[in-house]
C-alpha cells in the first residue's frame, strides 16, 4: 500500500514531469525558429523522456490503487534570448526535479512507505544521469558558443542523431 502522503506528491510529480515535457517542447520550438533543427530533436526527445516518466507513476499509482486527478499543466516559464539559454534553463530545471523527488523519497522513507521508496530507486539514478546530460551538453556547448560557425552546426547535426 502506498501512503497518503506520498501517493499526494506522486501525483504531483506527473504534473512536474508533464511540465518538465512541455519546458522541453519549448526550448524545442525555440531552436526551430533559429534554424538548429538538431537541437531542436534533442528537447523533442527530451519531452517525449519526460512523458514516460509521468507514465511510469502514473501506472505505479493505478496499479496500487490509487486515484490519479489531474491538475492544470503551467504556461512553460520561458525567457530564451540567447542560444545557449535552454540548455542552462535544463539543468537548472533538472536541479529542481530532483530535488522534487528526493523530498518525496524523504517522505517515503519518514512514513515507512517501502513500496514508493523502492519505486523511486529508479527515479533517483535517472535524475543523476539526466543532470549529467545536461551538464555535458553545457560543457560542450560553451566550446563553441552561438555563433553559427562549423563548431555549432556539427554540434547540431550530432544532436539530430539522438
Ligand atoms: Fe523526468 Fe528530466 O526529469
Amino acid at each position: 500500500m502506498i501512503h497518503q502522503e506520498t501517493a499526494i506528491m506522486l501525483v504531483e510529480q506527473i504534473n512536474k514531469e508533464l511540465y518538465s515535457g512541455y519546458l522541453y517542447m519549448a526550448f524545442a520550438n525555440f531552436y526551430e525558429g533559429r534554424k538548429l533543427s538538431g537541437f531542436a530533436h534533442w528537447y523533442m526527445v527530451q519531452a517525449a523522456e519526460e512523458y514516460q516518466h509521468a507514465m511510469k507513476i502514473r501506472s505505479f499509482l493505478i496499479r496500487s490503487g490509487h486515484p490519479v486527478a489531474l491538475g492544470a499543466i503551467e504556461k512553460p516559464n520561458t525567457s530564451l534570448n540567447d542560444c545557449g539559454d535552454p540548455l542552462h534553463a535544463a539543468l537548472k530545471h533538472e536541479q529542481y526535479i530532483t530535488a522534487s523527488i528526493e523530498t518525496i523519497y524523504g517522505k517515503a522513507l519518514e512514513v515507512k512507505d517501502h513500496l514508493t521508496v523502492e519505486f523511486l530507486d529508479w527515479f533517483i539514478m535517472e535524475q543523476a544521469e539526466e543532470e549529467a546530460s545536461a551538464q555535458k551538453l553545457i560543457d560542450r556547448f560553451e566550446l563553441i558558443g552561438c555563433e553559427t560557425g562549423r563548431g555549432l552546426r556539427m554540434l547540431d547535426r550530432e544532436l539530430s542523431q539522438r
